[in-house]
């Protein structure tokens, strides 16, 4: 069976940029993306703006008629009630999400979230018809101690433990140590842990959610060595952080097949 999985360059852009920002940012990027003529069938782009810029977003989008998708950074594990300044996946729907990133590795150490909350997180993403990017990786230590793949590979076990085999969702592969180190992994170690998290779902799901579930790899992802990581046959796109604050930068990002041979 041939699946093609169509690349997907999502921007992570933290907090960073109020809602004005957004709207001017949002803008530029799609006039960039135009006028150099951007194969959308070669790639997707998403953007994770802060909760407060969600609403601007979702309105430029629609009456520009972008080809822009856009999602949130986190959500509630919760549907609805009293859980003070948590966001409901519910409400992320009505402002046209498409993703949702689950357990980036500063939510999960600032903010505590175990694999835990973040399978219920993923749970509340599905039942809202939005794909949650699930993000996993090793820290420093983890690489020295365990080794590339088995951290990102157990978070991924107990995180999606029960999920059904229709669910649509995206995992990012993020070594903790290359996020905004300026120190990206290589693209062979990006590409056997991405390997090895494909061969993970095949197990823990089934051959065909393997095949057509989206892997990306992010850390220090810059135009200069996106190309590297688009070449493997496991790495299905890019999470992209700093680099996805700057409009040229994170369009000539996503307009990566130009410099892959
Ligand atoms: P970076 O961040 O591209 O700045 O390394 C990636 C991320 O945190 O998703």
């Amino acid at each position: 069976m041939v699946t093609t999985r169509l690349p997907l360059i999502a921007g992570n852009w933290k907090m960073n940029l109020d809602h004005l920002q957004a709207i001017a940012f949002v803008q530029k990027l799609s006039w960039t993306l135009d006028e150099a003529r951007h194969d959308r069938s070669a790639s997707e782009v998403a953007v994770f703006p802060p909760f407060t810029d969600l609403r601007s977003v979702q309105t430029l989008v629609d009456a520009e008629k972008f080809s822009i998708a856009y999602g949130a950074q986190d959500l509630s594990a919760h549907d609805a009630g009293a859980f003070t300044g948590e966001i409901s996946g519910a409400f992320l729907a009505s402002l046209g999400c498409t993703y949702v990133l689950v357990g980036h590795s500063e939510r999960r150490q600032y903010h505590g979230e175990t694999d835990e909350v973040l399978g219920a997180k993923v749970g509340a993403a599905l039942r809202y018809g939005i794909v949650p990017v699930l993000c996993v990786g090793e820290t420093a230590a983890d690489l020295e101690e365990f080794g590339a793949s088995a951290v990102p590979v157990a978070q991924l076990k107990a995180t999606l433990a029960g999920i059904s085999p229709d669910a649509d969702i995206v995992i990012a592969y993020e070594p903790v140590w290359a996020i905004g180190s300026g120190k990206a992994a290589t693209e062979e170690q990006a590409e056997q842990v991405c390997a090895a998290l494909r061969h993970t779902l095949s197990e823990i799901v089934d051959a065909d959610f393997a095949s057509r579930t989206r892997i990306l790899y992010g850390g220090s992802v810059k135009s200069g060595n996106i190309a590297s990581f688009m070449r493997q046959p496991n790495i299905d796109g890019a999470l992209v952080g700093g680099a996805s604050l700057e409009v040229a930068e994170f369009a000539s990002i996503v307009r990566f097949y130009k410099h892959v041979i």
